[in-house]
């Protein structure tokens, strides 16, 4: 499979130790990881060899992004999970992570897969914005602090709190959404990020705030998904705030892995 994105950069597999190693290096320039959270070169090649993906995004000869999933089983049924989405800051915002996902999603379908999962933290509003209003993922499950601590500078020590994200590859919802006749939904509850989270998370003096709004935030999803409601759909308003919007999912496939 080779894609190539509007802006002329190529999607293709990653094949070769050279590259995983390059995802190595990716993953401190993104993530700024310690050793004890980089995945090695070694799991990226596992992932590929055993029904996984590696895929990277190509300027020229250089990798400047990548997304690895690894098989997954659940009640009765095998899926991905993909485990990193990287983008180089100075590449984004151009349409890569989406065009990413999108070749992730054509491999999976090529090769039989029905769902795609993957965990994102809920107050990265852009992270949401693109799984949940751009590529149609819903949410019915959260995790706290999921990995433990993080070494990452992006999670401002919070705990790891995680939504996971389904994405129903060819559901009616997802299919509608790419096509660009998104399916209408029916919200019940919203939950709120403001843009300000950034900021909180990396000042000492404010951390106590978003500390604040992730418990809060916390016990809203737990509350909304024990009453049977699910994200189906993400919102942002001009000044930068997300919206997480919480609705009824009744697909066929909720009953099918339930
Ligand atoms: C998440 C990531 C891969 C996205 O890559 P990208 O190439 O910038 O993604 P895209 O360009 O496809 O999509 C960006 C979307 O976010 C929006 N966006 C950009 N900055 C934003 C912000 N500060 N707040 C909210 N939305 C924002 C863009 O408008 C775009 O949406 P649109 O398509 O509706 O216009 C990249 O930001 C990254 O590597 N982040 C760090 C690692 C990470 O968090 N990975 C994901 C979890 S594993």
């Amino acid at each position: 499979m080779n894609i190539q994105n509007e802006t002329g950069i190529e999607i293709r597999p990653l094949t070769t130790l050279e590259q995983f190693e390059r995802c190595v290096v990716l993953q401190l320039e993104v993530w700024g990881y310690s050793d004890g959270d980089l995945i090695p070169r070694r799991v990226f090649l596992v992932a590929q060899r055993i029904g996984g993906q590696v895929l990277g995004a190509f300027d020229g000869d250089t990798v400047i992004g990548f997304a690895m999933a690894l098989p997954g089983y659940r009640n009765g049924h095998s899926y991905l999970h993909s485990h990193m989405l990287a983008v180089l800051p100075q590449y984004r915002n151009a349409g890569l992570g989406r065009s990413l996902k999108l070749a992730q999603r054509e491999d999976a379908l090529a090769r039989g897969f029905d769902l795609m999962e993957w965990t994102f933290d809920p107050l990265e509003i852009k992270n949401a914005h693109l799984n949940v209003a751009r590529l149609g993922a819903i949410s019915r499950r959260y995790k706290t602090d999921f990995y433990g601590p993080s070494s990452s500078p992006l999670q401002g020590g919070l705990p790891t709190d995680r939504l996971y994200a389904e994405w129903w590859l060819r559901s009616p919802r997802v299919t509608g959404l790419l096509s660009g006749k998104p399916e209408p939904i029916q919200v019940v509850e919203r939950i709120t990020v403001p843009y300000t989270i950034y900021q909180w998370k990396q000042d000492s003096q404010t951390r106590l705030l978003a500390e604040q709004l992730q418990t809060a935030n916390r016990e809203a999803f737990e509350s909304a998904f024990d009453r049977g409601l699910t994200v189906v759909g993400y919102e942002r308003d001009t000044a930068g705030n997300g919206t997480f919007l919480l609705g009824a999912w009744n697909s066929e496939e909720q009953g099918a892995w339930s």
